[in-house]
């Protein structure tokens, strides 16, 4: 068991703190549930792998403005409330690749951890975006009406599918990983503003 620094209350405040933009904080709480799943799943540290998605865009609220900056902030936000270097790395791996991210673009990842966040981070998007065109249930929601979704690439055509490809370096099929991440959500549907 990894020991965390602060509680999940707090990691709540400190994102809250630097963002209230409802859109973004639903983003965050469905990236928690989805982690959090995906740990169960796997037999890994829940509550490690819910942090590191609740608190994954901790500095997006004072960077978007200026995207080339997003995850810059993050290292000293993140420090200061006591996280270690391993932690803070790891959510800096969910913007490898990016070529937007100037200081992160030439990294790669390769530790199933950092698979798993970025993965399961890119699919919220996917799965609260089919929830909306299906008057907001997500309760009935089947991974293959997900995987229809999924291949569709004019559906939300911004979520990189790549990305969400990366579950399966977890061992995963893709489908295991969409049903992974529509349980996780289901959990947390009326925080989420789902049914
Ligand atoms: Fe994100």
């Amino acid at each position: 068991m990894t020991s965390l620094p602060i509680t999940r209350e707090q990691a709540l405040e400190l994102i809250k703190k630097y963002n209230s933009h409802p859109q973004d904080l639903i983003h965050y709480l469905e990236s928690e549930a989805v982690m959090r799943q995906l740990a169960k799943k796997l037999g890994e540290d829940e509550d490690y792998w819910a942090m590191l998605g609740l608190l994954h865009d901790v500095d997006w609220g004072i960077t978007k403005d200026n995207v080339e900056t997003h995850l810059t902030k993050a290292p000293e936000i993140l420090k200061e409330a006591g996280f270690d270097d391993e932690f803070i790395e790891t959510i800096l791996s969910h913007g490898y690749g990016f070529h937007e991210l100037p200081h992160l673009a030439d990294k790669t990842r390769t530790q199933k951890i950092e698979y798993a966040l970025a993965s399961s981070e890119t699919i919220t998007g996917l799965v609260h975006a089919y929830a909306l065109m299906r008057d907001s249930r997500i309760s009935d929601m089947e991974a293959s009406g997900l995987k229809k979704k999924f291949k569709d690439k004019t559906f939300a055509a911004k979520i990189e599918r790549n990305i969400i490809m990366e579950a399966e370096a977890l061992g995963l099929t893709l489908d295991e990983f969409f049903s992974i991440a529509i349980e996780g959500i289901k959990n947390i549907k009326d925080e989420v503003g789902l049914s």
